[in-house]
């Protein structure tokens, strides 16, 4: 399949791009670069590899058709990703996570191409009990706003001969070659591998499922390829745990890990257990737990392969924050200058 990856030079993009190259499809990848794009440059001829900002898409009509020119699937990735990134500014986050989803879905509608959506389990915010897909949303966040939008924009324009797909996704963790540390699992790895210390805001005790940002790939490219999609949604996760049983796992790691409690004002109320069912029933199963995804981070931090993981260049907010010193389009040079240093700093 010829397929577009929106997004594709990010943390889950950098890792779902080579397998799809593996599995003999041809990949377009669009990606604003925030976070830098060589990265992919190796992975070339296969991937076509395009610096632009998907918001393009929602004026410009002519653009949108020369980008899906003779693509069959996308998985469109590309957003502003978390909390504390999207807060930073909203009209942003609404226009990258909402308008530019639904511009690209209606013109995947309009020429009959495969939409694959990264939305996010952050949707339920505070569940009680075990939630599945058909159970209310309860975005807390401007970030789980703009997924919910997405989500209900896609079940709005589904036909019975064009069914988009939202992978409602757990919390990623896991090796990239384009590494994130501002996501709970990764936090632990390097706090515990530098410092013997893992810090947990408030009791711990809120649900989220977790899923290793290889098998997150692995399930995209499962509904890429099957004609499994008889829903519109899909919660994907491998294991729902309490951040408290994250410090078994971590000592069981590294022994002489401790755990510190900090009373935080700004409590995270977001708790969510989610029921994986309509996932294997649709044939994906992941693969990698907690404790491995955790081995392979930690592994490429003592080893060297991951040399300054303290860098505010695997922080989303913290180094959106920065960019926007730079301006809207004029951040390109010093993210460049970023990724020269990155080079010496990741090498997989
Ligand atoms: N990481 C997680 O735990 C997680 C969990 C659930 C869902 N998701 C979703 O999965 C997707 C990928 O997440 P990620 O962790 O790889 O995030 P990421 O921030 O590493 O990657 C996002 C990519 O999108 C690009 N991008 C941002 N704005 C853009 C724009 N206007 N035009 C073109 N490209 C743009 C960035 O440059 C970046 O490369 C996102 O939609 C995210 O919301 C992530």
């Amino acid at each position: 399949m010829n397929i577009l990856v929106t997004g594709g030079a990010g943390y889950l993009g950098s890792i779902m791009v080579p397998k799809l190259l593996v599995r003999g499809h041809k990949v377009r990848v669009v990606d604003v670069g925030y976070f830098g794009v060589s990265h992919l440059r190796n992975l070339r001829p296969g991937v076509e590899l395009i610096r632009e900002d998907v918001r393009r898409y929602i004026t410009d009509k002519d653009q949108s058709a020369n980008i899906l020119e003779g693509i069959d699937c996308i998985i469109h990735l590309a957003a502003i990703s978390n909390d504390p990134s999207a807060e930073l500014n909203p009209d942003l986050t609404n226009q990258v996570n909402f308008q530019a989803t639904a511009a690209l879905a209606e013109q995947a509608k309009k020429r009959n191409i495969k939409f694959l959506f990264s939305s996010s389990c952050s949707v339920y915010g505070e569940s009680p009990g075990k939630v599945d897909e058909t159970g209310e949303v309860n975005p807390l966040t401007a970030y789980a706003h703009s997924k919910v939008n997405s989500d209900r924009f896609l079940a709005s324009i589904a036909s019975d001969t064009w069914c988009p797909v939202s992978l409602r996704n757990g919390t990623l963790y896991g090796f990239s070659t384009r590494m994130r540390f501002d996501l709970v699992i990764n936090i632990f790895s390097f706090m515990s591998t530098l410092y013997n210390e893992i810090r947990i805001f408030g009791d711990g005790k809120q649900w989220r499922p977790f899923l290793h940002v290889s098998d997150c790939a692995k399930a995209f490219i499962h509904f890429a390829e099957c004609d499994c999609n008889e829903h519109l949604v899909y919660n994907i996760a491998n294991q729902n745990l309490r951040v408290v049983d994250l410090v078994r796992i971590f000592k069981n790691i590294n022994p002489n890990v401790k755990e510190k409690y900090i009373d935080s004002i700004d409590k995270d109320t977001r708790n969510y257990n989610v029921s994986t069912e309509r996932m294997l029933k649709a044939g994906f199963i992941p693969k990698i737990d907690v404790s491995l995804g955790v081995e392979e981070i930690v592994d490429a931090i003592t080893t060297g392969a991951i040399q300054d993981p303290e860098s505010i260049f695997y922080r989303n907010a913290k180094w959106m924050k920065e960019l926007t010193q730079f301006g809207d389009t004029n951040h390109k040079e010093f993210v460049e200058l970023m990724e020269s240093m990155a080079r010496f700093i990741i090498s997989s």
